[in-house]
């Protein structure tokens, strides 16, 4: 379905550069195709690019960046141990929520991302990786508040998959207390 396939990440992250499928590119200064080790086994998904972000073309590098890795080290990661990327890979103007078009147009992209990595678990960082997530593969959508931290196993025709849904670590950065429930949450990755 969809990018089709066999694309190894070079010529993934070529096409993603020079996308204009949907409008954001017009306004974004680089897009964020993800980061991290081919060979993980786990992929984290947040939502968007924000500003430091399209300004570097790196996923995670501002304040939410900066929780993030330390919720990794807290479990004995890197971010170099695993693979970091975003339902969408262009900024949206201000930080605005992406819209179902934008998703529409960008998610073979991630799909084809899952399709190379094949990550044991899939971590979604916030609600838009959690719609997406959940919906791709046959979950039943809940609120964050009742599944974060919590395991789904589902299988697939390339095998088992993990799927843990946290609140986006930029919670953390506007209120403390989200932090201590994230670093809970984490721990499960640590058993998976
Ligand atoms: N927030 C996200 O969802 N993704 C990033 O890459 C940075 C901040």
């Amino acid at each position: 379905m969809g990018m089709h396939m066999n694309m190894n990440m070079k010529d993934l992250n070529l096409r993603i550069r020079e996308c204009r499928l949907c409008e954001l590119w017009k306004t974004r200064t680089n897009p964020v195709v993800g980061e991290g080790s081919l060979s993980a086994r786990i992929m984290f998904i947040g939502e968007a690019p924000g500003y430091y972000e399209d300004l570097r073309g790196c996923p995670f590098v501002g304040k939410a960046g900066q929780v993030l890795d330390e919720l990794l080290h807290s479990i004995g990661l890197d971010r170099s141990d695993v693979y970091i990327t975003n339902i969408l890979k262009c900024r949206p103007p201000n930080n605005r929520n992406p819209t179902t078009e934008e998703i529409k147009a960008c998610t073979p992209y991630l799909d084809a991302q899952l399709e190379i990595i094949e990550p044991e678990v899939i971590v979604t960082l916030g609600s838009f990786s959690l719609g997406y997530i959940f919906h791709k593969f046959g979950i039943m959508p809940d609120k964050i508040s009742r599944i974060h931290g919590k395991v789904f196993t589902v299988n697939t025709i390339s095998g088992i998959r993990r799927i843990v849904s946290l609140y986006h670590p930029a919670v953390a950065t506007y209120n403390p207390g989200m932090k201590d429930i994230l670093m809970s949450d984490f721990k499960v990755l640590e058993h998976l």
